[in-house]
């Protein structure tokens, strides 16, 4: 059982990262962080309670808002990919009594900051805990400049972001998490916990096709299922319009994923730097993952290659 910390600005595909991560036996959610991202900060929180309540949990994760703005830049959110809520607009759907359909899960947030959860629980689990970022590196690095000691006793830093060998998905060549706050990328990747990053060119193998998606739901007709039908409508719309097919990638479920299926992930190590400068090519993640240029002095693994299929058929038959 590994204890992890999710750092998380829901989203449509965090949902799917934290509700698996939430349905498996080999993770004990200790701890989730919010941070601005694909929405502000707020917002992601009342996301994330909306998810949660998806789930009937006896006893949830504790959980804490992050920062509301990334280290330098001005924020960037996505609401055009994710909706007005962040959430596929899930929040404006009603019951016919007119209560909310989903409502948010009746737990606390807790009134630390969520820099400070992060320093608590690296304390409480020193060479344990493992910390998977879905969204921008703000709490991470906020978190390494208070107190790097502390978080120089994680046992690594698992996260979604960046792209190598493809285009971004923001600009020509950055990846969303890593453009909103690359200075916070910059300072995670070159920290020195060890970090295991799932890129664009990874999580673009795994095609959740929107039939696929609801052949699922389908058949299955769960609280969580029906969730993930309501929620990707938008964000599918979005894709059938803007990427070429209808449907969605799940990009954050994959860092759950090489953590609770590692077999089904191949990565090589790198040295990666993330450009915080450029104006064209502001939020880079610059590394050569040739083999033959290798060793050298990495500082990640990239995941380069995913059994897509196997994946997606272990991912529905826990998200019953
Ligand atoms: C990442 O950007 C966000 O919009 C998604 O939630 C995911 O974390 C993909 O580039
Ligand atoms: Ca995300």
């Amino acid at each position: 059982m590994q204890r992890i910390l999710i750092d998380t600005d829901p989203g449509v595909d965090d949902a799917f990262a934290i509700l698996l991560a939430l349905r498996s036996p080999e993770l004990h959610v200790e701890a989730i962080t919010t941070v601005c991202g694909n929405t502000p900060v707020v917002q992601a929180t009342q996301n994330l309670l909306t998810i949660l309540g998806v789930l009937d949990l006896d006893q949830f994760p504790v959980i804490a808002q992050g920062e509301a703005q990334p280290l330098v830049k001005p924020l960037v959110t996505a609401a055009h990919v994710h909706g007005e809520d962040g959430l596929g607009n899930t929040s404006q759907l009603r019951t016919a009594n007119g209560s909310l359909l989903y409502p948010p899960a009746n737990t606390e947030v807790s009134s630390m900051a969520g820099v400070d959860l992060i320093l608590e629980m690296a304390a409480r689990y020193p060479d344990e805990l493992v910390i998977v970022t879905l969204g921008p590196l703000t709490n991470i690095a906020k978190a390494i400049r208070k107190d790097a000691p502390k978080m120089r006793r994680l046992r690594k830093i698992v996260v979604m972001g960046g792209v190598f060998e493809e285009y971004g998905n923001v600009t020509t060549t950055a990846e969303f998490n890593i453009f909103v706050d690359p200075h916070a990328a910059d300072e995670v990747f070159q920290f020195g916990v060890p970090v295991h990053i799932a890129p664009l060119d990874a999580t673009h193998q795994v095609i959740l096709t929107g039939e696929r998606l609801h052949a699922e739901v389908d058949k299955r007709d769960s609280p969580i299922s029906r969730f993930l039908k309501d929620s990707t409508q938008a964000c599918m719309e979005f894709y059938r319009q803007h990427v070429g097919f209808w449907g969605l990638h799940i990009h954050d479920a994959l860092p759950i994923g090489m953590l609770t299926y590692p077999d089904y992930f191949k990565s090589v190590d790198a040295y990666v730097q993330v450009e915080t400068e450029g104006t064209l090519t502001n939020g880079m993640t610059v590394a050569d993952l040739r083999r033959e240029r290798q060793p050298f002095n990495p500082n990640a693994q990239v995941c380069v290659k995913v059994t897509a299929e196997a994946f997606l058929d272990d991912f529905f038959e826990r998200l019953q």
